[in-house]
């Protein structure tokens, strides 16, 4: 397919694509007798064979409950388990596996640390700050703590770009305020955040925060370390990994003067009909039987990428992300709901006069996958005056010509509609 856009001069990334695409069974789907373009990845990414494989091990030839057997089985797939939490401690370079706490997904390890830290630390008048463009896993949880504890919510605003406003977040940072919780970068917006000034400038008052990397963690590397994050999250499903795995990066200082989330099997030392004495890190935090083949798929996903390797993957989003722009400025129908200096390969966008759903539906028609709403980040919608955008999103296994489809579709949905 001759490129759209022929005046785009493309920088090579070294990056084979094509055999990448070869790793992702799924891509080969036909929708509506076309290839299926998958342009939904803020959603969820697709798994290479490498994860579906080595979860399909596990079950066949590993599969055994965790921490408990004294049998070669339960001991197998300990060993595996633990060793997935080494790949994802590698992978986020956090300085012990004690601090990589195993959760659902980001979701969950937001309402970990808004339940057990949030009840501990905060009570009625603090403040918490996050942002008005955060997903709603990053507001609720919070909201619910404040109602029940009395602390207050702050926001940080956003500009018209789509970016945060850092002089207001300067402002409402106080002595009151116990938490900042903002999002690396927005699912909605796309706009990657400076994350850094935040952080430092609520160190300086000692104020410690909570980092949402569930749309960062697969555009580039992250070091939990050098950002001195004190708390970082992510799910794996966006990690080209399995859903239900999530985790939760914390500093050990405040894990371990956090009490548990959740009580039961495994988060315990010794149980006695008056009392319950708690685990050692991380596993206090880790009440149940967990995901067990979804976290060594987890580890798998951790091993696919590094066998790519991160800096390639972004440099080619990177590519994909300006060849995207190019593209979508060339409908002048086509208005961006953000137009950040920082963005990630997500564009959300709406064509006056046609509701995103429509436009989801007629590029369904196309074989093209976007994801049509309002992104669970109602604020952002409430911001922009809109009720929801239409969205595209870019992965590893993303073309040119993809972009080319979706350029060719939106075309196509104003010619429906014209
Ligand atoms: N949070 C996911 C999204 O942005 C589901 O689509």
């Amino acid at each position: 397919m001759i490129p759209l856009n022929s005046n785009f001069e493309s920088k090579p990334v070294g990056l084979d694509v094509e055999k990448i695409r070869k790793d992702f069974p799924i891509l080969d789907t036909q929708v509506s007798g076309r290839q299926l373009v998958y342009l939904d990845n803020a959603a969820t990414t697709h798994k290479p064979v490498a994860v579906i494989e080595r979860m399909k091990k596990y079950y066949e030839s590993e599969n055994s409950n965790i921490h408990r057997g004294v049998h070669f089985l339960s001991q197998l797939a300990t060993k595996e388990y633990e060793s997935a939490r080494e790949k994802i401690r590698g992978f986020i370079n956090a300085g012990s596996t004690r601090e990589v706490i195993i959760t659902r997904g980001a979701t969950d390890s937001i309402n970990l640390v808004a339940q057990s830290f949030g009840r501990k630390f905060i009570g009625a008048g603090d403040e918490i700050i996050i942002s008005e463009m955060e997903h709603h896993a990053n507001i609720v949880p919070w909201q619910m703590l404040c109602e029940s504890t009395g602390a207050v919510l702050r926001y940080i605003p956003i500009n018209d770009n789509g970016e945060l406003i850092l002089e207001k977040f300067d402002v409402l940072l106080n002595s009151r305020t116990k938490l900042v919780s903002v999002t690396r970068c927005s699912n909605a917006l796309g706009t990657i955040n400076p994350v850094e000034y935040i952080i430092e400038k609520s160190h300086q008052q000692g104020t410690p925060v909570l980092i949402d990397g569930s749309q960062s963690i697969q555009h580039g590397t992250i070091d939990v370390q050098k950002l001195d994050a004190d708390f970082f999250v992510f799910s794996g499903h966006k990690l080209y990994g399995p859903t239900g795995t999530g985790v939760l990066y914390g500093k050990e200082k405040y894990l371990r003067e956090m009490p548990p989330y959740q009580g039961g099997g495994d988060m315990i030392l010794n149980v006695s009909m008056e009392k319950t004495t708690y685990n050692d890190l991380p596993y206090k935090f880790e009440a149940g039987t967990p995901n067990i083949a979804g976290v060594i798929g987890l580890g798998a996903a951790i091993d696919y990428i590094n066998s790519i390797g991160m800096d390639l993957i972004s440099a080619h989003e990177k590519e994909l992300t300006r060849y995207a722009l190019t593209g979508l400025s060339s409908i002048w129908q086509v208005i961006l709901i953000g137009e950040p200096k920082n963005r990630a390969p997500v564009f959300s966008f709406i064509l006056e006069g046609i509701h995103p759903h429509d436009i989801g539906t007629i590029l369904d028609f196309e074989g093209i996958a976007i994801r049509a709403g309002h992104h669970c980040a109602q604020p952002v919608m409430e911001r922009y005056c809109i009720p929801a955008t239409a969205r595209a999103s870019f992965a590893v296994y993303n073309t040119f010509e993809e972009i080319d489809k979706l350029v060719l579709g939106i075309r196509r949905v104003l010619e429906v509609f014209s």
